[in-house]
């Protein structure tokens, strides 16, 4: 198989008669690729104008002499300090309005044209230079694209962005913002600053407008993106070969599915803690194969240990393995470390990767490096770009997420990415796999489309979700979704809005409760479970009311969870956060109506299908340290790992992975 397998490799840091050593090592594990040049700015170019490519090239030819595959970065992610230092403006200012003085990385302001001149023209050099490398398999820009800028030349950027999308009419703005509430009504373009913490934001990072802070949050997205479609243009008129940056899961601050649209193929890096339940990890990389509906790169996770969370746990026998496992079965075509050789000083000497500062290939971890590799080379070809399939989409949306938590009220403890999971997971446990889609994907390919806390809602998007169930489909939302439109204004006549239609319910109030406390929710004079965080008091028009509210609260007549018939299919609602038990009686009417037979046998056991051209690959994963034993779901297929036939039951050790393989 060609899977890439290796990593982030940074002999720029290492005396070069060390580096062939390096790669005496890595070949031992089957290491096949290196992903360089992701941090050599301030090597590259000395000072201004003045380039010096010799240990690039250098480089290049010892992976080259090594038959090693290249994932070629641009090197634009940190800044040489003689920039920070000649270019002030390039330093991102803050929203307490302090300006950065150089160091760190990823913090260039994306609205500096003397950031965007000076990295063009970086990029064109290296991309002339290096397009013939015929190793190079990928382009990867920068690194991690994050945060945001408010300095002036934001602040004036923000302003054309404005006038783009209003109009160039300043009316359009103060109506669709509200800017009459607290005498925010602007008068004059330049009167438009950046939501900051020493404006319009409060400590708690909350905005005062949140009109204008989810444009803020749109338009520097878009900056950031700016930067990159500059330099994959650049890359463009060299090199026709894959272009992508390594995303981060479900992070808040880009819209990744705009983003995802300009790149060739997405990345992304995956740093799950020592807590991490391995469903928000299987959930992560749904999300990464979803925000282009293909294949990934894993092009990032760490051998072990991590250096940057409060804990950094070391990743037990097998784990690493199962962790590799687990991305492929979700969509992964590449398994990438950060880093191969572990740095001897700076922030991350102590962050573990494949040659350890034991500088031995008899480390416990390098011989599960060894074994992973020798694995991956055998698998076939076809599983590479095979497709996962699901009957279930959940959508993510960005601007739900922004919107969701930079609302004031009703709790501040709103965490779009943990109602995203609840739903995801209820999914999961019962083996049940799910698509994550944007609200642009085309509903009618799945059976079930889930909306978790989807804030933010359209008239489009009304029509959309009400044909899906028009036809047949079960849609299913919750509190807080299609209260406001895309600048945050309210739908009046009733919550939930335009949805009030295909929900068959409407609700007036929505109570919040605080942290520990929790309702008990009662269907046909039985407890089913409980409902945390917020409680809306449901009056179902044409839905029908499958539990109610019990007599604790004043409430108790009111609906909490409903389903309506909507022309062929079914709407349902939850007014609160459910705890499992309740989950579990929502998700059994669901599922029924679905015709899905969930299996609910063995939690902790993943099993995911992959469908390639010529055989279907089912991933069956421990994904924790107790051994398992299950039913085989296919019984006398092969397992690829082995290369043994397997038989009626399977039994799993800790962390143990099969790969079945079935005809189509
Ligand atoms: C990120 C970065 C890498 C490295 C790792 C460490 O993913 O992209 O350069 O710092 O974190 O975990
Ligand atoms: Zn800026």
């Amino acid at each position: 198989m060609s899977i890439l397998y290796g990593g982030d490799y940074n002999p720029e840091q290492w005396p070069e008669d060390t580096w062939q050593d390096d790669w005496d090592k890595l070949k031992q594990a089957h290491v096949n690729s290196a992903t360089i040049n992701v941090f050599s700015w301030s090597l590259l170019e000395p000072e201004e104008g003045v380039f010096n490519f010799d240990k690039l090239d250098k480089i290049i030819a010892l992976l080259e002499k090594n038959n090693i595959k290249i994932v070629m970065a641009t090197s634009t992610a940190a800044l040489p300090f003689w920039m920070t230092k000649k270019y002030p403006e390039i330093n991102r200012v803050d929203d307490y309005g302090r300006r950065q003085i150089g160091g760190k990385r990823e913090n260039a302001c994306p609205n500096s044209p003397e950031f965007q001149r000076l990295a063009s023209q970086l990029v064109e050099k290296i991309a002339q230079r290096y397009s013939s490398v015929k190793n190079i398999t990928h382009w990867h820009i920068s690194n991690e694209y994050n945060g945001y800028c408010y300095c002036e030349n934001c602040t004036k950027a923000f302003r054309e962005w404005l006038k783009y999308q209003y109009d160039n009419d300043l009316d359009k703005i103060n109506q669709a913002w509200g800017t009459n509430v607290w005498s925010h009504t602007y008068h004059r373009w330049d009167e438009i600053v950046p939501p900051m913490r020493i404006g319009d934001t409060y400590d708690n990072g909350k905005p005062v407008m949140s009109g204008l802070d989810m444009a803020y949050r749109r338009f520097q997205s878009d900056s950031l993106l700016n930067n990159f479609k500059m330099e994959r243009n650049i890359i463009r008129k060299y090199d026709q070969r894959p272009v992508t940056t390594n995303l981060m899961g479900s992070q808040k601050d880009l819209d990744y599915f705009k983003w995802a649209k300009e790149m060739d193929i997405a990345s992304w890096d995956n740093y799950p803690s020592f807590d991490t339940p391995a469903g928000y990890t299987a959930m992560q990389h749904d999300l990464m194969r979803g925000v282009k509906d293909q294949p990934f790169m894993l092009m990032e996770q760490t051998p072990s240990q991590q250096n940057w969370q409060p804990f950094n746990s070391l990743k037990a026998p097998n784990q690493m393995r199962m962790l590799s496992y687990q991305a492929m079965a979700h969509g992964a075509k590449t398994i990438q470390f950060f880093q191969l050789k572990q740095a001897r000083n700076g922030s991350e000497k102590l962050h573990s990767a494949m040659i350890s500062h034991a500088e031995s290939t008899k480390t416990r971890v390098f011989g599960e490096l060894k074994k992973l590799g020798s694995e991956l080379n055998q698998l076939p070809e076809d599983l590479e770009n095979s497709r996962n399939q699901s009957k279930v989409g959940m959508i993510f949306d960005w601007n739900s997420y922004w919107g969701l938590e930079d609302c004031m009220g009703p709790t501040t403890n709103l965490d779009y990415v943990q109602e995203v999971y609840d739903y995801y997971r209820a999914f999961y446990n019962r083996k049940v796999g799910v698509d994550m889609i944007s609200k642009e994907t085309d509903l009618q390919k799945y059976q079930i489309v889930v909306a978790p806390s989807m804030y933010i809602n359209s008239p489009e998007m009304t029509t959309k979700i009400e044909k899906f169930v028009q036809n047949g489909g079960i849609f299913i939302t919750d509190y807080m979704s299609g209260l406001a439109d895309k600048d945050d204004n309210v739908y009046l006549g009733g919550y939930p809005g335009l949805l009030k239609n295909v929900l068959g319910l409407k609700y007036e109030e929505t109570d919040a409760l605080p942290f520990d406390q929790m309702h008990d929710l009662v269907s046909d004079g039985k407890i089913i479970g409980k409902g945390g965080l917020v409680c809306d008091l449901i009056q179902p028009q044409t839905a029908e009311s499958l539990a109610h509210y019990s007599d604790e609260v004043f409430y108790q007549k009111n609906s909490v969870l409903t389903k309506n018939h909507f022309g062929k299919g079914f709407a349902y609602y939850a007014g609160s956060r459910l705890d499992d038990q309740a989950m579990d009686f929502f998700m059994k009417d669901i599922l029924q109506q679905a015709q899905i037979t969930p299996d609910e046998t063995k939690t902790g056991v993943e099993v995911v299908t992959r469908t390639g051209k010529t055989a279907r690959y089912t991933f069956v994963i421990n994904t924790d340290s107790q051994p398992r034993q299950i039913n085989n779901p296919y019984p006398n297929s092969k397992d690829l790992l082995t290369q043994t036939m397997t038989t009626k039951e399977i039994d799993l050790k800790p962390y143990d992975v099969l790969i079945l393989e079935n005809g189509l």
